[in-house]
Parts: C-alpha cells; structure tokens; sequence
C-alpha cells in the first residue's frame, strides 16, 4: 500500500519533539508490513539540505512559488515542500526570536496541508498515494483541501494525534487567505468558539483517528484531558483508536548488555556532570520544560529524592521560570545538575548513565523517554497517565510479586505522590536484587515497532478506497 506521511518534523532532519521520532521511524517499521511510506515535509533549510532530487512546480502558495523537490530520508523518499517565503529562515521551526509563534503558521502549515491535497489528488512522478497519514494539527486542512479537489473519495486519509494541547487555532479572518470553503465556518464544522481549528477539521473530515496510547485514546473523550476536542472526539469514538509508539531501536541502543555494563556510564555521567561519586540512584530528566510535564511537581518533591540519597540530572529546555527555578535547584543542591539546552548526545549518555529516569507528566500522549529509559534499564518513574501508564509495569506489590515490575507509577498526580514515589524509589535501590530484577525486566520489554506497525499497516489498509 502507497502512504504519504505528512509532517511538520522527523528524524533525523528536524526535530522538537517525540513526534519527529515516530515520523522518522514509521516508514521504516511499515515497510516491514507492506505499506510503503513517503514523507512530506515543510522545506526549512535542514530538509532542503537532503533534497536534491526531481522537481515538481505548484505553483503560487500562498504568497511565494512553491514546488517539492525529491530527496532521501533513509532508505525513504523525502518530499521537500520548497517555499522560501514560508520555510527559509533561521530559528526555530514554530517560534520567531521573540518566543511567540511565527505569525505566518497558519499560511505555513495550511501550505503544508495544500501540498499533500495536491500530491494526494494529482500523484507526484507516477506515484499515487491511496492514504495520506496526517499527523497533528500541521497537517490538519488536508481533508478539507482533498475534499475540494474532489479526491476525498479515492484518497483515504488518517490523522495521528500527538498531542491535543495544540490545536492549529487562527482568528476567523484567516478561511479567505487560507482558501477554506467558507460555509465549513460552522460549529460542526472548523469553527471553534468563533475561531478556526486546523486539528478539529481533520477530526471531522479524516476517514480515521489514531492516538498514540491506548490510554490517551480513552482519555481524548473526557473534558479533562479532550481540551475543548472531546466532544468531536466521542462524536467520531467509532473511528478512533489508540496505536502504541514504538522507538527506533537501531537509534536507541545501550552501550552494554547486561544491567551490570551501566556502572562505567553512571561514574562516567556523575564526572561529566559534576556529581559527587555515590552509593544511591542518579535520576535524571530529558524533557521540554511545559507545563505539560510536570516538572514544577518535581521541584516541589526534590527533597525527597535528595534527602533519601538520590541525585537528578535534569536536561531541558523551555518555560524561563522553570529553566531558573532548576537553575537555582543546581546551585543550591551539589546532588543536583541542571543543563538548560537541547543536546541529543547528552541525553543519549545521561539515559546510558542514570539509574532511573522521572517523568511526572500531567498528561502524556505517549511519551518517549521513558520507553528509552525501559531499553536502557533505566527506571521509569511516571505519572499513571496516557502512554505512561500503558507502557510501565508498576512496582506495586502484585508487580513485584509477580517479578514483572519494571519501573514505579504514582497516581494521582502531585507533588505528594511524586515524592512517595521518589522515596520508594531510593528504598527500591537499597534492595540491589530486587533493583537488578527490574533493570532485566525493563531491558527486556519489547518497545520497538513490530506489534505498532502491524496494528497501523492493518488500520490503514482498511481504509484503502482504491480496492
Ligand atoms: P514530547 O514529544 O511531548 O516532547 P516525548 O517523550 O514523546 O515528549 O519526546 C521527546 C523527545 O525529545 C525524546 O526523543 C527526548 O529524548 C527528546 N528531548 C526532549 N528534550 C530534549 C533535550 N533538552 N535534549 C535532547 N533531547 C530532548
Ligand atoms: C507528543 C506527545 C508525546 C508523544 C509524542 C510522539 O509530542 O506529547 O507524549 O510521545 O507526541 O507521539
């Protein structure tokens, strides 16, 4: 089956986020199951880089000539969607230097959208996609531009949620200079509280929905975590359905075999860092710094990982205040270390050198770091949320009992739980047989793709309109 994937960021080429991951590593994993996979991505400097292949002309899109040009992306075909006007320019991929969104994404990603309508409804160089897999918010108005160019009934389409906090909103002046059909503009349509939506478009207009846990799929339809989109969710619950992420296990390998080949790592990481040398676990934290994450729990709960003898090593980016308040943490505390940056090297040493790693988010769609953590028989300790809680085996009683535990899970979520949980963590520690258990049971959890790429090739192929 002929898939085109459509994203605003994958591996290796640019990345935020958990999502350029799961971008990166579905074509691979599908190819596997018979659906082969071509991606779609904004062309920003990283991505015209790897594309120097045919060109095909678009034309004027929205206020500049556009065209996609072919490239690599792995053993894959990339799409660059070349438009300077929209792509060409330094920083970050969704924020200008003042931190605000770039006031321009609305046209920068309905571009994005426009292109996959065109590559869906006209094919690109004899190859016609039968599904067009949409992932987040960026990719939202294809649907809705498929549909006008009268392809919605042979090309299916798929959304992937990541994550429903972001919801692609602009003012309502935007359906002209957006070309929406403007009698969409209504509440069962792309209206939202007198705004537009690019995700609850694609939520109403896509053939299926994914997201990507089991758990955060339940979680979609209730107004606390629906944000505003549960109501369109349980309207479309039939279409819905929750597929694991999987990890790109050829990216993500430890440096060593057995949970024993970790000690170099962990004295190695705590030299780096500058942590004193000691007996007890060195959590550490690879994470944006939002809201989302749940990191100000872990600064209000720190006491208890210190005072029992643990240590933390965070590595993040993001919200200025929490970036000071771990600043300030780091100076006052010689058990902590706090490195504000994004650094890919650094976090695959830290997952190789800490004996746990901590994930307090609020909500977490699936979340990835903590399936890294399992693979490197780092300790997850995580909020029982979203994938968090699909992904983890709990050290309660039954799972330990049951020698199945392999890693700690604290609900519901606040700093009193997060501190209970930190301060079993460290009595965990104390029993090195019981710890050792765990590293094997988590190094041994399967967290690749094989079971999720299934699950996706089967979904997809059961939307093909073209048979
Ligand atoms: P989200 O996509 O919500 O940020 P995920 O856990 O799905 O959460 O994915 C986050 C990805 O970004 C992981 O691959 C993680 O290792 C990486 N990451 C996050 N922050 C940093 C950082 N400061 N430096 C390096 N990698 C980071
Ligand atoms: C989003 C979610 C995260 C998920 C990632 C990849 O960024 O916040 O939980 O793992 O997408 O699907």
């Amino acid at each position: 089956m002929r898939v085109l994937s459509v994203a605003s960021e994958c591996v290796p080429l640019v990345k935020t986020g958990g999502l350029a991951d799961v971008a990166g590593a579905l074509p691979g994993a599908l190819a596997h199951a018979g659906v082969e996979m071509r991606t779609l991505l904004p062309g920003y400097p990283s991505v015209m880089a790897a594309a120097d292949g045919a060109v095909h002309e678009l034309g004027d899109l929205f206020g500049g000539p556009a065209r996609i040009v072919e490239g690599r992306l792995g053993d894959t075909v990339l799409y660059a969607l070349d438009a300077p006007h929209l792509y060409d320019r330094a920083g970050s991929i969704y924020l200008g230097p003042d931190g605000r969104d770039w006031p321009d994404n609305p046209q920068r990603f309905a571009a994005l959208s426009m292109a996959a309508a065109r590559l869906g409804a006209e094919g690109i160089g004899g190859w016609h996609p039968q599904l067009l897999h949409l992932h987040d918010w960026q990719a939202g108005w294809t649907p809705i531009y498929l549909r006008a160019l009268g392809a919605a009934d042979r090309v299916a389409t798929l959304v992937t949620v990541h994550n429903v906090a972001f919801q692609g909103v602009a003012d309502a002046d935007m359906i002209g200079p957006l070309k929406l059909p403007p009698e969409g503009f209504t509440p069962d349509g792309y209206e939202y509280w007198g705004r537009i939506s690019a995700l609850k478009a694609a939520l109403i207009h896509v053939d299926a929905i994914n997201t990507v846990s089991p758990t955060y799929a339940s979680e979609l339809l209730t107004p606390e975590f629906g944000m505003g989109l549960d109501g369109v969710l349980r309207a479309r619950r039939g279409d819905l359905c929750g597929i694991l992420n999987g990890i790109d296990e050829a990216i993500w390998t430890p440096p060593y075999k057995a949970p024993r080949g970790k000690g170099k790592h962990t004295r190695a990481l705590r030299e780096e860092l500058g942590l004193p040398q000691k007996d007890g676990p060195l959590a550490i934290v690879i994470s944006r710094l939002t809201e989302q994450k749940g990191l100000d729990l872990l600064l209000a709960a720190l006491p208890a990982l210190i005072d029992t003898g643990g240590q933390l090593a965070l590595l993040g980016s993001g919200d200025p205040k929490l970036e000071a308040a771990f600043r300030d943490a780091a100076a006052a505390l010689p058990d902590v270390s706090v490195r504000i940056g994004y650094d890919e090297a650094l976090s695959r040493r830290m997952m190789a050198g800490g004996d746990a790693i901590l994930v307090p988010s609020r909500f977490e769609p699936c979340g990835l770091t903590q399936l890294y953590g399992l693979r490197y028989g780092t300790l997850p300790v995580v909020a029982l949320t979203g994938g968090l809680a699909d992904t983890v085996i709990n050290a309660s009683p039954a799972g330990l009992a049951a020698g199945a535990a392999t890693g700690l899970q604290f609900y519901p979520i606040n700093a009193d739980t997060l501190a209970q949980a930190l301060v079993k963590l460290t009595t965990l520690w104390g029993d090195q047989a019981v710890w050792q258990r765990m590293m094997r049971n988590a190094m041994a959890h399967p967290v690749g793709w094989d079971v999720s790429a299934r699950a996706y090739a089967d979904l997809m192929k059961s939307l093909d309109k073209s048979i």
